[in-house]
C-alpha cells in the first residue's frame, strides 16, 4: 500500500471525471448520480498524472514514409466473423476490450479464440480473476481439444501478473476479467474507476512494450456499459461489445471503436452445446422459423457494416379498450415508430389513434437504421387490414414526415441480398441508382411515397 495521507476522491462511474467533491450530475457526461467515493492517497494521485508515460528506450521522432506496415502483424483468431469485427485479425501489441452482458459468453469466445491460436502454434496466455483452474477446464472440455502452448493463471493481483507476462513474453494475453483484478498501489477497491484505470494502464504499457496483444474482459453495467467505461475506451485500441437475447442462442459481436479497421462490422455467432458457432448466413438465421401467410409481416433490410442483414418485421395493430392506445416496439426505435404511425394517419388517412400498436424485430435484432421505415409501414398497414403480404417481398425505405419514401445507401447490395435468398419482389425508394433493374428472378418496384407503396400491394 503506497504511503502517505489518503484522501476521498469522487469518480464519476460513467466518464471516470474527477472531482474532489461529490456531484449529483456530471460534469463530463452529464449523467446524474453517478459519482462514488474512493479512497486514494496522495501518492497515488501524483503518480497517475504520470501514469501514461510508456516506457520506450529511445525518443527518436521519425518521418512517415520510414514507417513499415507489415501485414503479417494482423493474427488470424481462426474465426472469420471475430477477425472481421477487429479489422482483418489480432494487431500484434493491440488492447482489445470485450464488453457485455454476464453469461453472454466473453469468457467462451475468448477462451475459444485461445483454442485455436494455440493450435497453431502460438504462445498464448489466459488469466482469469473470476474462475479457478477445474471451471475453466470444465468449460475448456466442452469447446474440444487444447494444444499446450496455451498457459492458465488463475490471479487477481495485477503486479505479478504483469511480471508473468514480462518473464513469459506470450504473444496473445486474456484478463478475464479487468473488474477482479487489483493492484497494491491504489487503495481503492477491485471493480473502482481507479483500479480499473490502473490495470488497464499497466497492460497498456505491457501491451505496447513488449509487444503483446492484450485482450480484456469488461463487465457491464445495468446501463450498459462497462464499469468505468468510457475511461477504458479511451485508452484500448478496440472495444468489441457481446450483445444478443441471454435466452435467445444468437449473439451479435459489435464493433464500437477500432484503431485497425471500420467500426460498422458486426460478426454473428450461435450458441451451441460445444460453445460458439460462426452464422456465416446471417439473413438466413434471422429469417428461420418466418410465419407463412400471416398479416403483419415483411421483410426489410439493414446495413450492418459492410453486410446487408435481412430482418422480418412483424405488427400486430388491433383495437385499443382503453383510451390512450398502447404502443410498443422491441428491435426499434419507439419514438420513430411513433412517427411512422403518425405519417400513416394523417398521410394516408388511417384510423390509428384508436388501435393499439406493437412493433417486432425478430430474432432480437436491434436496428436504427431508418431505412427499414417502410418495413415497418407496410408491416403497420398488412396487419391494420389483416391482409398477408406476399412471402417474396422484400421492402426498405426511409420515410419522410409528408409520406415520401427518400432514397437510402448501398441499396443494391440490399437487393442482391434479397435476391441471394430467393426473394421474388424488392420495394425500393424510386430515387435509388437507376441500375437496379427488374431481372427475370427478381421485380423492383419503385415508390416515391407511402401511397404509391399502398396502392401498389394492396
Ligand atoms: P460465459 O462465456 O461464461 O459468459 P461470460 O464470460 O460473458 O459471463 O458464457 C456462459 C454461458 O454460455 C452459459 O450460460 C452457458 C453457455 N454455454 C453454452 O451454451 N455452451 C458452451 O459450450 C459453453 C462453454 C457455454
Ligand atoms: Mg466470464
Amino acid at each position: 500500500m503506497a504511503k502517505g495521507k489518503t484522501t476521498s476522491v469522487f469518480y464519476c462511474q460513467n466518464c471516470g471525471y474527477e472531482s474532489s467533491k461529490w456531484m449529483g450530475q456530471c460534469p463530463g457526461c452529464r449523467e446524474w448520480n453517478t459519482f462514488v467515493e474512493e479512497t486514494v492517497s496522495r501518492a497515488e494521485l501524483k503518480q497517475s498524472a504520470g501514469q501514461l508515460k510508456m516506457r520506450s528506450e529511445r525518443l527518436k521522432p521519425c518521418v512517415l514514409r520510414d514507417v513499415v506496415i507489415r501485414e503479417e502483424n494482423k493474427i488470424s483468431t481462426g474465426l472469420e466473423e471475430l477477425d472481421r469485427v477487429l479489422g482483418g485479425g489480432i494487431v500484434q501489441g493491440s488492447l482489445t476490450l470485450v464488453g457485455g452482458d454476464p453469461g453472454i459468453g466473453k469468457s467462451t469466445l475468448l477462451l475459444q479464440v485461445c483454442r485455436n491460436l494455440a493450435a497453431m502454434k502460438r504462445k498464448i496466455l489466459y488469466i482469469s480473476g473470476e474462475e479457478s483452474l477445474t471451471q475453466i477446464k470444465m468449460r475448456a472440455q466442452r469447446l474440444g481439444e487444447f494444444s499446450d502452448s496455451m498457459l492458465l493463471l488463475c490471479e487477481t493481483e495485477l503486479d505479478l501478473i504483469a511480471d508473468t507476462i514480462r518473464d513469459m513474453k506470450p504473444e496473445v494475453v486474456v484478463i478475464d476479467s479487468i473488474q477482479t483484478m487489483y493492484s497494491d498501489s491504489v487503495s481503492a477497491a477491485p471493480g473502482s474507476v481507479s483500479q480499473v484505470r490502473e490495470a488497464t494502464a499497466t497492460l497498456l504499457q505491457l501491451a505496447k512494450g513488449i509487444p503483446v496483444s492484450v485482450f480484456i474482459v469488461g463487465h457491464v453495467t445495468k446501463e450498459g456499459t462497462v464499469a468505468g467505461p468510457r475511461v477504458l475506451e479511451h485508452m484500448v485500441d478496440t472495444v468489441l461489445y457481446f450483445e444478443g437475447d441471454r435466452h435467445a442462442s444468437y449473439r451479435i459481436l459489435r464493433g464500437v471503436k477500432n484503431r485497425f479497421g471500420s467500426t460498422n462490422e458486426i460478426g454473428v455467432f450461435e450458441m451451441r452445446e460445444d460453445g460458439l458457432a460462426q452464422v456465416q448466413n446471417a439473413s438466413e438465421y434471422m429469417l428461420t422459423g418466418r410465419p407463412e401467410h400471416a398479416s403483419g409481416s415483411v421483410v426489410s433490410c439493414s446495413m450492418e457494416g459492410t453486410r446487408p442483414l435481412l430482418v422480418e418485421i412483424q405488427a400486430l395493430v388491433c383495437h385499443s379498450n382503453f383510451g390512450i392506445p398502447r404502443r410498443q416496439t422491441t428491435g426499434t426505435d419507439f419514438n420513430r415508430v411513433n412517427l411512422l404511425l403518425a405519417v400513416l394517419e394523417k398521410r394516408s388517412g388511417l384510423q390509428l389513434s384508436g388501435c393499439d400498436a406493437y412493433v417486432n424485430i425478430t430474432g432480437g435484432m436491434k436496428i436504427q437504421e431508418p431505412a427499414i421505415d417502410l418495413g415497418v409501414i407496410l408491416a403497420i398497414l398488412s396487419s391494420f387490414r389483416n391482409v398477408a403480404l406476399d412471402a417474396g417481398l422484400m421492402a426498405f425505405g426511409e420515410v419522410g414526415l409528408s409520406g415520401e419514401v427518400r432514397a437510402v445507401s448501398m441499396a443494391k447490395l440490399r437487393v442482391q441480398e434479397a435476391e441471394k435468398l430467393g426473394f421474388t419482389t424488392c420495394v425500393i425508394p424510386a430515387a435509388c441508382a437507376k441500375e437496379i433493374q427488374s431481372t427475370d428472378k427478381i421485380k423492383i418496384i419503385r415508390v416515391n411515397s407511402v401511397q404509391e407503396a399502398m396502392d401498389a400491394l394492396f
